[in-house]
């Protein structure tokens, strides 16, 4: 049996076409759609292409991405930059099975309010000598659960934010994916 994993995005969704596209002749993993919780058009249409369903749940409640969630078997979540807060009937429902990517080297720039540009401006006006991603268990607490890999990059003195971000984007796309094929085959 086929491991069913199904993608969350809040954003332009780089992660998940990378994801897309490396299990796309997987005989272990499955993507099976992609869940937005904002209109996407470009994304829309590269799931089209893919023959992938794609949902605009704009304005939708957790229960709906749930019953998507159950209509489709899924078995895995995966937060590709999804950035609402899932309730606790959502995790429960999917227990060690929601695996989130982070932009930074947890626990630093973690937690309410650090996502996305918010992260590396933080990173950038430390003047931190490395930044990274982190990819973790998803629990009740923002970036909080259990890490499962970490990769991390130095930075040049006086990196600014859009430099950090290159470079953590670099690293989210070159690791992401691989990482998720070898943590589900590690489980399964
Ligand atoms: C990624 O950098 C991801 O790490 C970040 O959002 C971006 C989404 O980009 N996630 C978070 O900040 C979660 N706290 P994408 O839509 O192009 O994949």
């Amino acid at each position: 049996m086929q491991e069913q994993l199904i993608l969350f995005i809040s954003g332009g969704g780089s992660n998940a076409r990378q994801i897309i596209h490396y299990f796309k002749d997987n005989e272990r993993v499955k993507v099976v759609g992609v869940l937005s919780s904002k209109p996407n058009l470009d994304m829309e249409a590269f799931c089209n292409d893919q023959g992938l369903p794609f949902f605009n749940l704009l304005g939708k409640e957790f229960a709906y991405y749930l019953q998507i969630c159950h209509d489709l078997n899924v078995n895995w979540v995966v937060l590709a930059g999804f950035l609402k807060k899932l309730p606790s009937e959502f995790i429960t429902a999917y227990p060690n099975q929601i695996i989130n990517i982070h932009p930074s080297l947890l626990p630093n720039y973690g937690g309410a309010g650090m996502y996305g540009q918010h992260v590396h401006r933080a990173v950038s006006a430390a003047n931190e000598p490395f930044s990274g991603i982190s990819i973790h268990l998803v629990n009740e607490e923002f970036d909080k659960g259990k890490l499962l890999f970490q990769h991390g990059v130095a930075l040049p003195s006086n990196c600014t934010a859009h430099e950090v971000e290159q470079k953590v984007r670099a690293l989210e796309l070159q690791f992401f994916a691989k990482d998720l094929d070898a943590y589900i085959s590690a489980v399964k």
